[in-house]
């Protein structure tokens, strides 16, 4: 690989770095954008499985590190006090964006799947019982699959799964029919990763708390496309990832209802997540510390708090607008390439164009795009069930972020073609 020009834009212009403005000038605050792969400027469309990160991220994650370094909540000194400050007002940042009521209810975690596992082995562990059930839907990811699956099996629950249609869409009727009372806890994606569906998430949650069910929403696909307001939503509990957030991996955000997460057991023991340890006992921190154990990811939680900033300064409703373009002119034209079927067809998508090639495995498309310069996922997306609900082993995925540009389709459809005329 190699980087063939590393154009910059000062901080002066960041109010002019708006999508309206065009994506070009933001696609020069993302060195990785500029990287040539097999001789080729990259296109990089594989945004679901992690996104770039501007600038302004990577001199965050330097500054701290060349600067700031040191432990949170533990030290007199001043770096500490530095790196407490830089670290908590991250967590301000975080409820800001989702609009959350209170800090606490702001939990730093690895990733999503943490998030999912955390509450899967906290809230689900005292709240599930032989016979009670966890509803889920037909289009989530392994990491809100797996989770459920383990803890069911320990409790003597089952796992209920809410059917989708043709196009990707859940069947809301049947949704309906499967809460029952032995229902206790609905998990449910906001964005399907593998299809682009987004859920119609307010009715999923009106109609669960109707029965008094709390619900879970995994939101690492829906928060770089489109404004989320945890409140609003009225959600129990919303997991995301930095990572897809154009911030560091290895952070990630559970959201969740203080009295929800007050009720809960620890998740991890261990350091920050205690009050007083004695031999005989322990006495938990409060929250957000109760579930927060051992030193955290500070850098990450810096990073994330400057990718925040960044977003918020494109705007996230401009983000949701350009994208939806980009999405319809996609659309357009793969389906204009001979033997191309999409994948997830549902009325209300983000950015993620699925699909097969006629005869040509989803890997083959995949390596070929590679060559051209085109970074695309080729596989199950980790959602192995929505696979065998289309009848395939494997898609083709394009996923776009705000700094693609129609150019970046067009490569792809080239790509596309090429890909027809190796196997012709
Ligand atoms: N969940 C990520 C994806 O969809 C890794 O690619």
């Amino acid at each position: 690989m190699s980087t063939h020009a590393r154009p910059r834009i000062g901080e002066q212009h960041c109010q002019e770095c708006l999508v309206s403005i065009g994506p070009e000038r933001i696609r020069e605050e993302f060195p990785t954008l500029w990287t040539k792969v097999h001789g080729k400027p990259l296109v990089y469309l594989d945004n679901a499985a992690t996104t770039q990160k501007p600038r302004s991220v990577i001199e965050a994650l330097t500054r701290y590190y060349t600067e700031e370094n040191s432990n949170v909540h533990r030290g007199v000194h001043l770096l500490s006090q530095v790196a407490t400050q830089a670290y908590e007002s991250g967590r301000t940042k975080v409820r800001q964006f989702v609009n959350a009521a209170h800090d606490r209810e702001i939990i730093f975690t690895r990733g999503t799947t943490e998030g999912i596992n955390l509450v899967a082995q906290t809230y689900g562990r005292r709240a599930l019982r032989a016979g009670d059930e966890v509803l889920i839907s037909a289009m989530e990811h392994h990491s809100n699959i797996v989770p459920w699956q383990m803890i069911c099996e320990e409790k003597g629950a089952a796992l209920k799964v809410i059917p989708m249609n043709d196009a990707g869409e859940l069947l809301l009727e049947e949704y309906r029919r499967l809460l029952t009372d032995r229902t206790k806890l609905v998990a449910v994606t906001h964005v399907s990763n593998a299809l682009g569906t987004v859920n119609p998430i307010q009715d999923v949650i009106a109609l669960a708390h109707g029965r008094g069910i709390p619900v879970l929403v995994d939101g690492a696909q829906a928060v770089s496309h489109m404004p989320v307001d945890v409140r609003e939503l009225d959600c129990d509990f919303y997991a995301f990832s930095g990572h897809k957030l154009f911030g560091p991996t290895g952070i990630g955000i559970l959201y969740g209802k203080a009295y929800l997460l007050e009720a809960m057991p620890p998740y991890q023991g261990g350091g920050d997540m205690i009050s007083a340890v004695t031999f005989e006992k322990t006495i938990y921190n409060t929250l957000p510390y109760k579930f927060e154990a051992g030193t955290p990811h500070i850098a990450g939680v810096i990073g994330l708090a400057a990718a925040i900033e960044y977003v918020e300064r494109v705007g996230r409703n401009q983000i949701a607008a350009y994208e939806a373009d980009l999405l319809a002119y996609g659309t357009e034209i793969l389906t204009a390439v001979p033997g191309l079927r999409l994948i997830g067809t549902a009325r209300d998508k983000a950015g993620v164009l699925s699909f097969v090639l006629d005869g040509i495995h989803a890997h083959d498309v995949g390596t070929i795009l590679d060559l051209e310069g085109v970074a695309v996922r080729a596989g199950h997306h980790c959602a192995m069930p929505v696979m065998k609900r289309f009848g395939l082993p494997a898609t083709a995925r394009a996923s776009l972020a705000f700094y693609n540009t129609r150019a970046d389709l067009d490569a792809l459809a080239k790509g596309l073609h090429k890909v027809r005329e190796v196997f012709a």
